[in-house]
């Protein structure tokens, strides 16, 4: 028996956080024991626990999915805690975790700097010598970066982040973040420094026409390195006018361009004491508002793997390409030692075309990385840039150019992955890593459409669509936390409607009928689906408590718009975005009347925000907006449903919201459960959708009787179909079903990213009806699910497990001559209501004994059988009947 995943606000150990009101959560793995029986939670001073600030005392109602401890928190503080769990089979004692409050309220003492120079668009760096003379027990750096910073102590770097400050409407709040530098500090000279890149904040980044400096022109820094001396002493080296400044070798960086580093400008060890500050700039003081400071919410930003390139291609227009084997965002790293002045250029590229570099797809994305060798070795990579790319065009290597001189690092926001899907199909098991992929590329801080072109944005809808299968995937609580607040924060300044992106980079005009503007339908809904999914993965009531008002604001917004009559039909909305019924080939819009999906949204919204207002016991509210929801609906079957049950748009989108947000009365659900499936053989069962109804087409067909037709679309092969990218060879989702022609060409060069996640929401129907595992709104976090695999023999197996905030799941099938094989496992106090799709019970086998021999209880329904399981493994089994 041990404990696992002791995680504070769902990260490990978090230092310098906003923490609110910490939130502890742990696993308890025991393959012996099935039911907590008590529990204690202790918050302590110190790690002896001598010092007790907290004690639960032994209970029986506490949850290892979150226990919060009464403590009033205090300024960098580290907080330490361990946990006791009584089961039936005896009794465990966790290790020691904690957590380490950041400033808090505490003024701050550095100050803001800007190199004292005019050319606002020269890379500093930024330094200043001290020394020290007592031995240091502990130091703590507090610092944040415009736009982007890397800093250093005595030569050596701070961390192993990427991209901090990271990316929020710096409008409304700035991040600083905390890192222990004890380690690096030692009695006598020490130099602290930094460097800077233009990022987010300043720069070319965003929409046509809205591009350059978003929130300033000018590099800042501020930061305060808190010493404190084995003697009880403190002290504080903050930023200040007597910081020195110098340009740095990075001769210009932005996210979409790229990098230009000059190595006969690097100065080698220029944070630390060897190198001489005599001859640098002064720095000034900038007016940045202290008030805007908080203490980091984004996860950090890490390299989390390397790949080495699969093949050096030679193409017939004989350039030299590198290609990674997998669609990636990162960068390549390499070694040189080109002779001085050499130019190596890299350019990256999604796709090859005839055999050759391609990249008109990235539109206005220069996407390059430039590095001027100064003839000594050196180990090279961008500071301030990201890429999304599989192909990289090398020129100016000195030499052959060899695999195994270059390293792909593959870099996205810290996430554990907690979900993993396998079957018999090899097609599936690719699509499957496709989508993972696709979150590893677009979740690099922010959950953005795509990582390569000029772009990559945190667009709502995709977020949305795709949150469902992201946190199956991987554990994104704290990621979506942070995504949420701003998005929370950028509403608060245009009346509660919902920007397209968040940070919304200048698109957030109110009212405004075009593609600049803000509040468009299934987009804007990131607002209210996230935080209910966040809800039900891991059981997070802290994020309801945090989002309410933002959801019910959004929902006041349309409210305000429906003129009383309860439909949404004003304003500019995506619609079914890529849908394959719009007008013509490469039409964006879909087929699908904007303002049913509107509506269906509108409908939707209320009713989760009605759900969380009940969760977190305002009844008041709750009503309010339980009624609003039906009176949405009521308009909405007025509008869009004739009296006998028929929808006034034969698209399948219409079919799939009208289902998917119980939108018609049951007496009509049939009727359009059979027109959907009529819709479909008129298409020969292919989809037509887009993103508003790809993300819930197969959950409705195997919800409504049509577990085959999922299946179906799942394995169809030919255009439009998911396998149909697979089989092209694809690595990551594309953008649209056709985003490549079957002949491997481009479709379109405006908008055709390979790496867009959105259709990669499928894994989640996967994992909840192909394997089965559903969460229960009544039972958020995994506590008690409901286990429903749907199998079909169009596959021979599937299986998935997810280690969710209660503990390891997993569910599997198998076909096996005559009979179909299940296998379960349940983790630690916890329990599936299973339902098999199968009613004979004279043929099911439990763990070797006949069902109605086995302790466990059943009941049969229609044609089901069902029966709930406590914490074990399972394996069942039946012959294949009817
Ligand atoms: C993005 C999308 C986004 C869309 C809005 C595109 O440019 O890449 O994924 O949702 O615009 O419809």
């Amino acid at each position: 028996m041990k404990i696992t995943e002791m995680k504070c606000n769902r990260m490990v150990n978090p230092m310098g956080y906003t923490l609110n009101k910490p939130r502890l959560s742990w696993i308890t793995e025991a393959e012996e024991a099935i039911v907590q029986i008590a529990c204690q939670v202790i918050v302590a001073a110190d790690e002896d626990f001598l010092d007790i600030l907290h004690d639960s005392r032994k209970r029986e109602d506490i949850d290892s999915i979150g226990y919060t401890p009464e403590i009033g928190l205090k300024p960098r503080t580290r907080y330490y805690w361990k946990v006791q769990v009584w089961t039936d089979a005896g009794d465990v004692v966790s290790s020691v975790a904690w957590f380490e409050t950041s400033k808090m309220d505490e003024p701050w003492i550095g100050k803001w700097i800007t190199p004292d120079w005019e050319d606002r668009s020269i890379h500093p760096l930024l330094r200043k010598g001290f020394s020290i003379s007592k031995e240091v027990a502990q130091a703590r750096l507090y610092v944040c970066g415009l736009g982007l910073y890397e800093a250093e102590i005595n030569g050596k770097r701070v961390g192993d982040e990427y991209f901090t400050p990271y990316c929020n409407s710096y409008h409304h709040w700035m991040q600083y973040q905390t890192f222990d530098v004890t380690d690096l500090l030692g009695k006598g000279k020490n130099v602290i420094g930094a460097m800077l890149g233009n990022g987010w904040y300043k720069g070319r980044f965003g929409f046509k026409g809205i591009k350059e400096n978003h929130y300033g022109d000018r590099f800042a820094l501020l930061c305060e390195l808190v010493i404190q001396y084995a003697d009880g002493s403190e002290e504080i080296i903050g930023s200040d006018e007597d910081w020195k400044a110098a340009p740095s070798h990075i001769l210009d960086s932005n996210i979409y361009d790229g990098e230009i580093q000059d190595a006969n400008k690097y100065m080698e060890s220029w944070s630390s004491d060897s190198a001489d500050d005599e001859q640098w700039a002064c720095v000034r003081l900038i007016d940045i508002d202290y008030h805007l400071l908080e203490a980091r919410r984004s996860i950090p930003v890490r390299i989390k793997e390397k790949l080495k390139p699969v093949q050096v291609i030679h193409t017939p227009k004989g350039e030299v390409v590198l290609d990674m084997g997998q669609n990636m965002v990162g960068w390549v790293s390499f070694k040189t030692e080109a002779p001085k002045g050499s130019l190596i250029h890299l350019q990256y590229g999604e796709e090859l075309q005839d055999g050759c570099f391609y990249r008109e797809n990235l539109r206005t994305a220069k996407a390059e990385f430039k590095y001027i060798s100064s003839g000594e070795s050196a180990e090279v990579q961008p500071y301030f840039t990201f890429y999304g790319f599989r192909y990289v065009k090398v020129e100016g290597w000195h030499g052959e150019v060899r695999t195994e001189d270059f390293t792909g690092c593959v870099v996205y926001s810290d996430l554990e992955q907690i979900g993993h899907i396998e079957t018999s199909n090899p097609l599936v098991n690719r699509l499957f890593l496709n989508a993972l992929w696709g979150q590893k590329g677009n979740f690099l801080d922010v959950p953005t459409d795509c990582p390569q072109r000029d772009e990559r944005m945190g667009w709502t809808g995709d977020a949305q669509m795709f949150s469902g299968t992201a946190c199956f995937n991987m554990d994104c609580d704290a990621f979506f936390h942070k995504y949420l607040y701003d998005l929370a924060q950028e509403q608060s300044s245009i009346g509660g409607l919902v920007p397209h992106t968040v940070p919304s980079f200048g698109m957030s005009k109110k009212n405004e009928n075009s593609f600049l503007s803000a509040g468009s339908s299934a987009w804007s809904e990131a607002a209210t689906v996230i935080p209910w999914n966040l809800y039900l993965h891991y059981g997070d009531r802290a994020i309801l408590e945090q989002q309410l008002n933002s959801m019910k604001d959004y929902v006041d917004y349309i409210r305000k718009q429906d003129d009383g009559k309860r439909l949404w039909n004003t304003g500019f909305h995506f619609g079914d975005w890529l849908a394959l019924d719009g007008q013509g080939e490469f039409d964006r819009f879909g087929g699908t009347p904007t303002d049913l999906i509107a509506t269906a949204y509108y409908a939707y919204s209320a009713e989760l925000v009605a759900k969380a207002a009940k969760v977190l016991g305002k009844e008041e509210i709750a009503e309010e907006y339980g009624k609003l929801s039906v009176e949405v609906k009521e308009a909405f079957c007025e509008e869009f449903v004739t009296p006998r049950g028929r929808l006034a748009a034969d698209t399948q989108t219409s079919y799939i919201l009208a289902l998917f947000m119980d939108l018609v009365p049951e007496k009509f659900r049939g009727r359009i459960v059979e027109s959907l499936r009529k819709n479909l053989e008129d298409n020969k069962y292919y989809l037509k959708t887009g993103f508003v109804g790809t993300p819930y087409l197969c959950r409705v067909l195997s919800e409504n009787g049509y577990n085959d037709l999922a299946y179906r679309l799942l394995l169809n092969e030919e255009f439009p179909s998911w396998l149909y990218a697979v089989k092209l060879g694809a690595t990551t989702i594309w953008e649209r079903w056709n985003s490549l022609l079957p002949d491997g060409t481009f479709g379109e060069l405006g908008m055709n990213s390979l790496n867009h996640y959105t259709y990669g929401s499928i894994v989640e129907w996967m994992y909840r009806h192909m394997c089965g595992i559903q969460p229960l709104e009544d039972f958020p976090g995994f506590r008690r699910i409901r286990l429903a695999p749907q199998p079909n023999r169009m596959l021979q197996y599937a299986k998935a497990s997810v280690k969710t905030a209660a503990g390891l799941y997993e569910s599997g099938w198998r076909y096996e001559d005559e009979s179909l094989r299940y296998h379960f496992r349940i983790p630690f106090h916890a329990e599936a209501e299973l339902v098999l799709p199968y009613a004979d019970i004279q043929n099911v086998v439990v763990n070797r004994a006949p069902l109605e021999q086995s302790p466990i209880k059943y009941d049969i329904r229609d044609d089901h059988v069902m029966m709930v399981l406590k914490s074990g493994t399972y394996e069942i089994s039946h012959l294949i009947g009817k």
